[in-house]
């Protein structure tokens, strides 16, 4: 059993957190009541005095037993990380061992140089020699509530057979190929299909809109797309074969579409460019070695949203995500053989990419994989599935954790849970209350709770606890991997002191950072190695507490996290502007109790259109058939003008504490008309 060894209150203090005593940043921190901003300092305001111990029980059988242990690996790495990350990198097949471990020319990496592998290959064919052939590699459950299983021998020939049939409609090595799927295995042999010979795949989550999915293909020139005629979601079958018909009259790379038949929905196919999957599976023959890649040829790109309009498509390569993303898996959650570890991430996102699909597949895990909503056909959904399938670690996020909350502990209390061994969350900062919730109900206080913080651009988890070792409080992701120079810093690159809040970085290259933002180095440079001196910017504020823990406190760019999906303000702006009757809007966050944050955004109206409730459900409208429905903004409101600077830069800081308190007590000397923020505030009153 798990111990707590101090127990008190959560405080939220209002003495803050010592400020940051270097100069004024340019940076505002707008995060879930975690921090407080004032000045431009970064603020912490929130004190957590609880400390819960791995049992003795746990740690005995877990890869790292202590913390003694971990600071061992720890030092060990930082003296030297070259040596580390090459007995790491010896794990795990070469087909052609790397020359050099690192080249490293700020701000471009390379790692593990001149070595060949293929990331299929370690995933599906090196576990065909040992007792794994048979082993479940997916157990599938459908939204309706068909069930699949497929072991990795099984895999491997699907995997195979699409590899061919992709090639043979003239897909090579290097070319891009966007998959746009529900979450079925086949989504999965898509991306490894595309890794094996060495096609570097984009996965477009499918909640997005067509207009999105057509941004993404042609910014990556993707010459084929693999999709679904739809999938099940919340008893519903969405199409996704008509999104993509839609998305294709704006692109020209494409050549050839692939639709896999799930929901048997009506779909229109265009002779000579649309392939039924199953037609072409069938002649596709199983034999199809892996392609030799260079450990730097590109594995994949994934687009985030970044502090500008324009969605950044982060480039991962071969070797080092393959390194990393494979040893952080197995240290952060422990895997051992017969565990059923289940991930609630869509593939769509790197979660779904790193700790779904790559991370479990080498490690010859068994993972869950569900297609549907969590709640569907209700609160128990989940937990049903957890008990039926004997789940020994599910990883997923404190979004999803605060909806249950609300949905009531029944739902979790009626299902036996005591096969779960461990628990994990990621995407946002989980606030102290999700996570004893999760901790007592769901855990029944015998789960080591992982808190991982990572990025799409970090590839996989850089903070971390190790369940056997780490002492964790709620609320923070403890310490740094090993291998991981994670630090906060000023603004001039010098460490914060304990608790003084600061800028999440990274000192040194790791394996599995990306390369670059898809054809734009010079954005790469100025979003992620400009802001401070020499060092990776995460754009997320931080402070380090006197153990040493992170807690990180959110974005502190134009850059929002809702229910745990990254948002750029700026896109939604644009999205919003782009509508006939919008002349300026501003986008800005609230906290919001189950999505961590809610999106508000402020328009003013080009002259003859009329403010009212169908214009806002409108622009709700617009803005999701610009980017998708998670870009929706929760709450419209009109302005006759956006308070603005003497130099003309909307004061986004005032309409957030607008949206969050009501009313605006900041400073307010650099406004340019008082009477702009004077009319919002009485339409509030209003409202
Ligand atoms: C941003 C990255 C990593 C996969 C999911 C999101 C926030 C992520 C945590 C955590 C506090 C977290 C950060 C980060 N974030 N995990 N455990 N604690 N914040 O990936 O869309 O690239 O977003 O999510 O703000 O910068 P992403």
């Amino acid at each position: 059993m798990a111990t707590a060894v101090k127990k008190s209150p959560v405080k939220k203090s209002n003495s803050h957190a010592k400020a940051a005593s270097h100069a004024k940043t340019k940076h505002e921190v707008k995060t879930n009541g975690q921090t407080s901003q004032s000045n431009g300092a970064i603020r912490s305001v929130l004190k957590e005095k609880r400390v819960f111990k791995p049992s003795a029980a746990f740690s005995k059988n877990a890869h790292i037993k202590s913390m003694a242990e971990y600071e061992r690996l720890y030092a060990y790495a930082e003296k030297n990380p070259e040596k580390y990350w090459a007995e790491i990198a010896e794990n795990f097949h070469w087909f052609k061992k790397w020359r050099k471990v690192l080249e490293w020319k700020l701000p471009y990496a390379k790692w593990f140089v001149g070595g060949q592998t293929n990331i299929c290959y370690n995933a599906l064919d090196r576990h065909l020699t040992t007792w794994r052939k048979n082993k479940a590699a997916i157990i599938w459950e459908g939204e309706p509530g068909d069930q699949r299983v497929l072991t990795y021998l099984q895999l491997h020939r699907e995997v195979s057979k699409l590899a061919n049939a992709i090639k043979k409609r003239g897909i090579k090595k290097g070319d891009r190929v966007a998959i746009y799927m529900g979450m079925t295995p086949e989504l999965v042999v898509a991306v490894l299909a595309c890794a094996r010979i060495g096609a570097v795949h984009s996965v477009i989550f499918g909640g997005f809109s067509a207009q999105a999915v057509a941004d993404r293909i042609n910014d990556a020139h993707a010459k084929m797309v693999i999709t679904a005629d739809g999938v099940f979601r919340r008893g519903n079958a969405l199409n996704l074969k008509s999104v993509v018909d839609e998305a294709l009259v704006n692109t020209s790379s494409v050549e050839n579409v692939i639709v896999y038949q799930r929901t048997k929905a009506q779909v229109h196919m265009v002779e000579g460019r649309d392939h039924w999957w199953h037609e072409l599976m069938d002649l596709a023959s199983d034999d199809c070695p892996a392609e030799k890649m260079d450990s730097e040829d590109p594995l994949f790109i994934l687009y985030t949203s970044g502090s500008t309009g324009k969605p950044k498509g982060i480039l991962h390569t071969t070797g080092g995500y393959m390194v990393h993303v494979a040893n952080s898996h197995k240290m952060v959650f422990d895997i051992k053989d017969d565990d059923v570890y289940f991930c609630t991430a869509d593939v769509g996102w790197i979660t779904g990419h790193s700790y779904l699909v790559y991370g479990p597949l080498i490690n010859g895990t068994t993972v869950l994989m569900y297609e549907g909503a969590v709640n569907y056909p209700n609160w128990g959904r989940l937990w049903d599935m957890i008990e039926r399938h004997r789940v020994t670690i599910l990883y997923t996020a404190p979004t999803a954790i605060r909806s249950f909350i609300r949905a009531g502990d029944e739902w979790v209390t009626k299902h036996n849970l005591s096969s779960l061994r461990l628990l994990g969350t990621v995407g946002e900062p989980i606030n102290p209350e999700a996570w004893m919730w999760y901790y007592n109900v769901v855990g029944k206080k015998k789960c080591p709770i992982v808190d991982t913080w990572w990025q799409t651009e970090t590839g996989g988890i850089m903070v971390s606890p190790l369940p056997g070792a780490t002492p964790l409080k709620p609320g923070t992701g403890t310490r740094p991997l090993p291998g991981i120079a994670v630090d906060v810093v000023h603004k001039d690159g010098t460490p914060c002191k304990a608790d003084e809040g600061g800028f999440l970085v990274v000192k040194r290259p790791w394996p599995s950072m990306l390369r670059t933002i898809y054809g734009d180095n010079a954005r790469y440079e100025k979003t992620y190695w400009s802001e401070i001196p020499g060092m990776y910017f995460t754009g997320d504020g931080a402070r380090r507490d006197k153990d040493g823990y992170i807690w990180v406190m959110g974005r502190v760019d134009d850059v929002v996290n809702v229910s745990g999906h990254r948002l750029g303000t700026a896109e939604v702006e644009s999205a919003l502007v782009a509508h006939s009757a919008v002349a300026e809007a501003a986008v800005v966050s609230r906290p919001d109790e189950i999505k961590g944050n809610a999106l508000v955004a402020f328009v003013t109206l080009k002259d003859g259109f009329e403010g009212n409730q169908t214009l806002k459900e409108s622009l709700r409208e617009h803005v999701a058939k610009e980017i998708g429905s998670i870009a929706k903004p929760d709450e419209v409101r009109f302005a006759a003008a956006l308070p603005k600077t003497r130099s003309g830069k909307i004061m986004r800081r005032l309409l957030r504490e607008l949206a969050t308190n009501g009313e605006v007590k900041g400073d307010v000397t650099t406004l340019e008309d008082f009477s702009a923020l004077e009319k919002l505030r009485q339409q509030e009153e209003e409202e």
